[in-house]
């Protein structure tokens, strides 16, 4: 059988993802506008952005950090806290340039201390996005302890999701970085404005890498990675051209050295070679042909954005990612270090 040799998408979004800022903004940036149209980009700096004002002073740092003659346009989000006011929310909307807020458990992850600690502290909220159409962006993980780490996406989406979902039938919602087969069961059978986006390492790993001959921080990251059915459940709902499922790669930088540590960093950085992950998951099985519509349509239909104009084109090629990348005074240890890719986009700035 003769292998496709090159694959033209229309220019993608990713529709999770972390920048950071300063220093660490300015080296990861460039990987995400060389693929990308835009981003959603995640709120959970320190002090998180939980104002238009933060949010759009964060914006003009990110455009600055624009390599020239690149276009990428940044799909901000408020971080939502137990006080934030509906006439942030209003305010938001009105700034055109913020598509969402982001539903943070206190505690669930990286910099979400500042986060939600029940539920109905966010109800004002949600009430005012449900009326003026903006996205509520969850991290869906419920909090205690005392659950088991593998057990808490799919106990979020019984006590909290599932009822949100229905107290807020107009919400649009959308359950990120999805990691269990119970939770493609849910989305898939919500009811309609609620999506997921599914991350590379989610396709294409389960739970043993992260202790594949020892213990491997760089593949840990939260949600955590899941069972092999997990993952399979995951790649059926990614190239199953359901309109529910999109790309968010959560692409998320941390220093070597905080990774490589005793009480080590969640995160993973694919922003290097996103598309050409997700090249290789889909590929597996034996879908490429559904990777446009998961990687550029789907989730610009959901947030009711217009499809982008332009092309990316996707080519077999091998090369070796590498073993790391300069990040600010630190390093930063990309998804697949020091191994090979079997694709690569070429854009018309590309050498
Ligand atoms: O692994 C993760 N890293 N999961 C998150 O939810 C946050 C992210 C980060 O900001 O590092
Ligand atoms: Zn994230």
């Amino acid at each position: 059988m003769s292998e496709i040799q090159s694959l033209t998408l229309r220019r993608p979004d990713d529709w999770h993802l972390h920048l950071r800022d300063g220093e660490a903004l300015a080296a990861v940036l460039p990987f995400t506008a060389r693929q990308f149209a835009r981003a959603v980009v995640m709120p959970n700096l320190k002090p998180p952005v939980t104002t238009v004002e933060q949010a759009g002073a964060y914006r003009q740092r990110i455009l600055k950090a624009v390599p020239h003659g690149l276009q990428f346009t940044p799909l901000m989000t408020l971080y939502l806290t137990n006080v934030t006011a509906p006439a942030e929310i209003l305010k938001a909307k009105a700034s055109g340039f913020i598509v969402g807020c982001k539903l943070y458990p206190a505690g669930a992850t990286t910099h979400s201390d500042a986060g939600v600690t029940a539920i109905e502290h966010i109800y004002p909220a949600l009430e005012v996005m449900q009326e003026c159409g903006l996205v509520l962006q969850v991290h869906g993980e419920v909090t205690q302890p005392e659950v088991d780490i593998f057990d808490r996406e799919s106990l979020f989406i019984e006590k909290t999701l599932a009822p949100l979902t229905e107290r807020f039938p107009y919400l649009k919602v959308v359950f990120e970085h999805v990691t269990t087969h119970k939770a493609v069961e849910f989305v898939q059978q919500a009811r309609q404005g609620v999506a997921a986006t599914i991350t590379p390492q989610h396709l294409l790993h389960n739970r043993n890498a992260i202790f594949q001959n020892g213990i491997r921080p760089h593949y840990y990251c939260l949600p955590v990675l899941k069972r092999e059915t997990d993952r399979q459940a995951l790649i059926n709902a990614a190239t199953s051209n359901n309109p529910r499922f999109f790309l968010g790669t959560d692409s998320a930088p941390h220093a070597q050295h905080t990774k490589e540590n005793a009480c080590g960093c969640a995160g993973m950085f694919s922003a290097h070679a996103a598309l050409e992950l997700y090249a290789e998951a889909f590929e597996q099985a034996g879908k490429l042909d559904r990777l446009d519509a998961f990687a550029s349509e789907h989730g610009a239909d959901f947030y009711g954005l217009p499809q982008n104009s332009g092309e990316v084109v996707l080519e077999r090629t091998e090369w070796t990612a590498p073993e790391h990348y300069p990040f600010g005074q630190d390093r930063l240890i990309p998804m697949r270090a020091g191994e090979k890719i079997h694709w690569r986009v070429r854009t018309e700035h590309s050498a």
